[in-house]
């Protein structure tokens, strides 16, 4: 085993250093919950916990970005009750993992808050990295969902956490959520293509209720005509209300698309799926805003920039571009980078 504490990062004392990262979703949106596909990838903004396993029977973090620690009982019952809001995130965690030894720490976090980079998957994965979990990623991101779901009342799929958990350096992560089978996608060179993170300037509110709505349509949906993986635009045109299981079935066939066209270094292809990708979550799926449809417009007309689109719940937070390198000004340029790691 590594000797942690030896290693850079790792202050005196700190017996455990892990980081994990947030991501940006390129393509596939609001299809992980039903079944369908998606093209995250793992940034290398996220959270880093450091810190040491303690006696007393509770998780204590302070966090750079936070006034308040988080302070949880190992035998906490409701995390969603527990103050500071932040904390219930820990306290998710510490109800779905149930370590036996308490925690003393830090956490560190470069991701903005609220803006659709999945920062609270990322403290998840690294909190329960760093209290302990031991086993394979897909694992640990599927109790990091449940810790997100049980913390947040929000039925969230998993595609945040899996990115976190299974980032590839220099690939997007193309994830079937039904096998949740992953293929690495090679993304272009730097010097062809960049991506690009954009802030609307509105803070995201993941409404937990029209999430849970759309979610719960799409669970209609698939009720009446069978899994939207493998429904068809006829099967959808059956449906009394298609709109809903009608975006995540052209979702589907645009992730594919855009993933060959990466593929065949067809960058213009590509960025006309992530157009198109906007326009079903806007129209169909009615998950954007004024202020992040300006932006996507903006930003199409900008020379040198592929394709833009919003980037995961949607309800404001950030759009992601494909852009040639240069072309913006703005934003932050994220590469493809790996998964939650032990420092
Ligand atoms: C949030 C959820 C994810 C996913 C996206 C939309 O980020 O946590 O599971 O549903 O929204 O694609």
């Amino acid at each position: 085993m590594t000797d942690v504490a030896n290693l850079e990062g790792a202050a005196d004392g700190d017996a455990v250093v892990v980081f994990a990262p947030g991501r940006v979703n390129l393509i596939g949106d609001h299809t992980d919950y039903a079944g369908g596909l998606a093209l995250p990838m793992a940034i290398p903004l996220g959270t880093t916990v450091r810190g040491r396993p303690g006696d007393d029977a509770r998780v204590v973090l302070t966090s750079t970005s936070q006034s308040e620690p988080a302070t949880v009982d190992l035998a906490v019952t409701d995390p969603a009750e527990v103050e500071p809001g932040w904390a219930r995130y820990v306290a998710g965690v510490v109800h779905e993992l149930r370590p036996t030894r308490g925690f003393v720490g830090t956490v560190d976090s470069t991701l903005p808050l609220g803006s659709g980079l999945s920062s609270s998957a990322s403290l998840e994965v690294a909190v329960a990295l760093a209290l302990g979990f031991d086993g394979p990623p897909r694992e640990l991101a599927s109790l990091a969902q449940r810790a997100e779901q049980v913390a947040s009342g929000v039925p969230c799929g998993i595609m945040d956490q899996l990115a976190s958990a299974c980032g590839l350096d220099g690939h997007a992560l193309l994830v079937d959520f039904t096998t949740l089978v992953i293929e690495p996608v090679p993304m272009p060179p730097p010097d062809e293509a960049v991506v690009v993170v954009v802030h609307s300037g509105e803070h995201r509110e993941l409404v937990g209720s029209a999430y849970a709505d759309r979610r719960a349509a799409c669970e209609r949906a698939a009720a009446e005509i069978g899994p939207l993986h493998d429904a068809t635009p006829a099967d959808v045109a059956r449906l009394a209300e298609p709109r809903w299981a009608r975006h995540v079935v052209t979702e589907n066939e645009r992730v594919r698309r855009f993933a060959s066209a990466l593929a065949a270094g067809d960058l213009v292809a590509a960025g006309q799926e992530m157009v198109a990708s906007h326009d079903s979550l806007r129209t169909d799926f009615a998950v954007s805003t004024d202020r992040l449809n300006e932006l996507v417009d903006r930003l199409v007309a900008t020379p040198g920039v592929f394709g833009a689109r919003l980037t995961g719940a949607g309800f404001g937070g950030c759009v992601v571009t494909l852009a040639r390198p240069g072309a913006l000004t703005e934003g932050w340029t994220v590469t493809a980078a790996p998964g939650a790691h032990r420092r």
